[in-house]
């Protein structure tokens, strides 16, 4: 069995180089032929730990090898996993555009029976859309079948999270696609749920959306925590302790970002509207996540009264740790904010710099520096916004000394408040008091 995977992004790359590790002969393919130089050669295209031996070690073996040549790589497969992007449309619904171009090219290709596993983040219903386009631009009769097999990795953590899932979900309506998904993740037998199409599209969205709803609520509580004696950490283990609950994803602050979260909250309200469901409980979600910003740059007002030519370090630019990406990163609403108040920036983040750079580049007023303490450098006040390991090990007395104001706002409540008080700062998190 050969495997075709389209699109290199987050999801591909690692699909590609993860099923090879299992032992599968795979072909990766994107029409971005510099990507997919870059993937030959064993060159991650994005920052993620653990990519690129992954890579080496499969393109070594010669079970995993690229092509820009798309529709030679849909006709040498089997399988073909499709791994592109479905970002949002101005209206917030998923922009499914290149879902579409790739179930043409599947169709121009259909040289035999090929099984059609949608990978990417789809909206329910889907898999009946592009069996519909395949039958339309199809000219041969060949057999094909669509599957569903949603993928739950987070960056940073995307390589282990491939390797070793917590489950496996299979949409599937023919025996032959369950027959063949089942022998592709053979090592997981007993973590694989089995559905049809529409549960299986629907479990991504309902998932993600969940998830998000719950830093939504934690962050709720934390305003509530900040106008009383309450600590929104410790009630976040209090109930997380409750097995009911759970603790993961319980972490106050000033909410979720990247390419995931916001998009999937936005899709799964207008799906669920578009079928006529109330969803006020997804669209709170998604207000509460937009009010934290502004609240945040409240607090940073609470604690310097005027930004306007006051001098603000940030800690941190990706969305979250261990990744360089910052799309839908909170630190862009924030430094969008600080600038409109007149503030001059300087920025430091280990990995996301450069693609920050491409949203704001730099100027007189916004300076990208070389660490935390370059950042620290005149400042009337520091603000932690991603929670990078390396901000954990920071050297206050260094930190204190090159400020102008030692005034630290942590809007991930990384650092301990007794502890950052001790070293002398003026110290405000979030939910904590
Ligand atoms: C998320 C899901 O966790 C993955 O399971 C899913 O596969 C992925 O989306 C996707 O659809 O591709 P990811 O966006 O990489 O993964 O990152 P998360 O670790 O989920 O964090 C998302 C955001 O929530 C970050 O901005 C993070 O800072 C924030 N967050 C997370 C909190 O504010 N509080 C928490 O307790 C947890």
């Amino acid at each position: 069995m050969k495997i075709g995977v389209i699109g290199t992004g987050y999801v591909g790359i690692v699909t590609a180089a993860g099923l090879a590790e299992f032992g599968h002969r795979v072909v990766g393919t994107d029409k971005d032929a510099d990507k997919i130089a870059k993937c030959a050669r064993g060159v991650a295209p994005l920052y993620e730990p653990g990519l690129e031996e992954l890579l080496h070690r499969n393109l070594e073996s010669g079970r995993l090898t690229f092509t820009a040549d798309v529709d030679g790589a849909i006709r040498e497969s089997d399988v073909v996993f499709v791994c592109v992007g479905t970002p949002q449309d101005e209206g917030g619904r998923a922009d499914m555009s290149q879902i579409e171009e790739v179930a043409r090219a599947i169709a121009g290709n259909l040289t035999g029976y090929k099984l059609i596993v949608e990978k990417s983040t789809v909206p329910v219903r889907t898999s009946a859309w592009i069996k519909r386009v395949i039958t339309l631009h199809s000219k041969s009769a060949q057999e094909f079948d669509i599957a569903s097999n949603p993928e739950f990795l987070r960056e940073g953590a995307a390589v282990g999270d491939f390797l070793r899932p917590d489950r496996i979900v299979i949409g599937v309506e023919t025996d032959k696609a369950r027959d063949l998904l089942c022998r592709i993740y053979e090592r997981f037998a007993e973590r694989l749920l089995i559905t049809n199409i529409d549960t299986a599209e629907l479990i991504k969205h309902a998932s993600n959306s969940f998830l998000a709803l719950k830093i939504s609520y934690v962050n709720m509580i934390a305003d509530i925590c900040e106008r009383t004696d309450a600590d929104v950490e410790q009630v976040a283990l209090g109930m997380g302790l409750d097995p009911r609950i759970g603790r993961d994803f319980l972490r106050a602050g000033i909410g979720y970002g990247g390419s995931c979260f916001p998009k999937d909250v936005k899709a799964l309200v207008k799906i669920g509207e578009d079928l006529g469901v109330k969803m006020n409980l997804l669209r709170e979600t998604e207000r509460i996540n937009q009010d934290r910003t502004p609240a945040f740059v409240e607090k940073v007002k609470r604690a310097l009264w005027i930004l306007k030519d006051k001098t603000i370090g940030v800690l941190g630019l990706a969305f979250k740790p261990e990744t360089d990406d910052v799309r839908e990163a909170t630190s862009i609403r924030i430094i969008q904010e600080l600038r409109r108040e007149g503030a001059v920036l300087r920025l430091y983040d280990p990995k996301a710099m450069d693609n920050m750079r491409l949203v704001f580049p730099a100027d007189e007023r916004l300076v990208y520096c070389s660490d935390a303490y370059a950042v620290a450098e005149r400042a009337n006040a520091v603000l932690l916004v991603t929670e990078w390991e390396e901000f954990k090990a920071l050297d206050f007395g260094r930190l204190r000394e090159r400020m102008a104001n030692p005034i630290l706002i942590d809007g991930r409540n990384l650092f301990d408040p007794a502890e950052v008080r001790r070293r002398g700062f003026e110290y405000f998190s979030v939910g904590r008091k």
